[in-house]
């Protein structure tokens, strides 16, 4: 009698490395974190984790978000969601910075610390320096009972489900969906945007799912982009606005698991002095999927395939014109803008896993990394 599988392969179900299953899991993982979120209706959100009041709410005079590597990211785009649907103003910070630049902390600063394992060091240690200084804290984590759980004035779970590959994937936008959540609940308790508004963006979230979906099913023509990328040394991922919070963790994700070294830049910046760097043949990949900065993000593509730059563009569906600008393209099914990043971030995941692969990596345990980093 012959075995021929472990526990290992059986918990892989079938996929080659947790990491692609884990990327496969994201439509699921969309669907537990909005769950109960969402109300009957459709047409807002609830949030009955909370404990803070809707007194509180309206006395906060600013959020500050912080957490490490692709949770920070997260961060980033969170920051763009509380601002445009509450409009309070959002600082973002890496959690080791932090502490020791005497952030400005007050009782009316609401403080967001993101964790997926709930134990990274400097997270917490951030933690407690805001809950020192009287902040309320709010942790968004995937790990119920962790020790920023714990310790956090309000918990919001992300329903990921266990993340075993170190390079993050399904917990990133489940927190991305955490952030939309809970800026459309401040939205509603501040009366910052109208119902219609609300009901609209509620609406286009729970269609996420479904849309990711669709591009999961065109991954081969992402092999392609990342097998042609796997034979360079250096690239550069480019975009404005949210998209830049969004090639940042393109960007990581490449270096962590390929190991090939990459910039993200926000694309008009370029000019400033890393435009020296572009010369014939570099990969670079533009995400331009904010219809209100496409004609610039388009230029600054062009200012780099003078230069000799191979272009990958990455916009929505009906958008035409950037295909006359690139080399290649890859669309993603169109949404709101500010929930696009739920979406760009899948092919630029996809990439990365590609890329590693084709490099003959261990793309589950990349060398000199550890899941959850619990040393400062
Ligand atoms: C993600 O791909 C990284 N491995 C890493 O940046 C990670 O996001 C970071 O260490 C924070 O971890 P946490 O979310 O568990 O706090």
């Amino acid at each position: 009698f012959h075995v021929d599988w472990d526990i290992i392969t059986a918990e892989k179900a079938g996929f080659d490395h947790f990491m692609l299953k884990e990327i496969y899991e994201q439509p699921k993982a969309y669907r537990d974190t909005m769950g109960s979120r969402i109300d009957p209706t459709g047409k807002k959100v609830v949030m009955n984790e909370l404990k803070m009041t809707n007194e509180y709410i309206k006395s906060i005079q600013q959020v500050h978000i912080v957490a490490c590597g692709t949770a920070y990211h997260a961060g980033m785009v969170g920051k763009s969601i509380i601002e445009k649907l509450a409009r309070i103003p959002v600082e973002t910070d890496v959690a080791s910075e932090y502490r020791y630049r005497s952030p400005i902390i007050t009782p009316n600063t609401l403080v967001v610390v993101v964790s997926q394992s709930g134990e990274t060091a400097d997270t917490l240690a951030a933690l407690r320096e805001a809950k020192r200084c009287g902040a309320r804290v709010v942790a968004v984590t995937n790990v119920v009972g962790s020790s920023v759980a714990r310790e956090a004035d309000d918990v919001i779970v992300t329903w990921a489900g266990p993340e075993i590959a170190v390079a993050s994937t399904k917990a990133y936008t489940s927190q991305l969906i955490a952030f939309y959540l809970f800026g459309l609940y401040l939205a509603q308790t501040l009366g910052t945007q109208d119902e219609a508004y609300i009901a609209d963006v509620v609406a286009e979230l729970k269609q996420l799912p479904e849309k990711v979906e669709q591009i999961l099913e065109h991954a081969e023509v992402i092999k392609e982009c990342a097998e042609q990328i796997a034979t360079h040394n250096n690239l550069f991922f480019i975009g404005r606005g949210i998209d830049y919070a969004v090639v940042l963790e393109g960007s990581l994700k490449l270096k962590e698991i390929s190991y090939i070294h990459s910039e993200a830049y926000p694309s008009g910046e370029l000019k400033h002095g890393t435009l020296a760097l572009i010369e014939e043949g570099i990969p670079v990949i533009a995400l331009a999927t904010q219809p209100d900065l496409f004609e610039k993000t388009v230029s600054n593509i062009k200012e780099v395939k003078a230069r000799g730059a191979y272009v990958f563009g990455i916009h929505t569906t009906g958008e035409t014109e950037l295909g006359k600008a690139v080399d290649q393209m890859l669309e993603i099914p169109q949404t709101i803008p500010l929930l696009s990043p739920a979406l760009s971030v899948i092919p630029l995941q996809l990439l990365a896993y590609y890329a590693s692969l084709a490099r003959g990596n261990d793309v589950d345990k990349p060398r000199n990394l550890a899941k959850s980093v619990t040393v400062e």
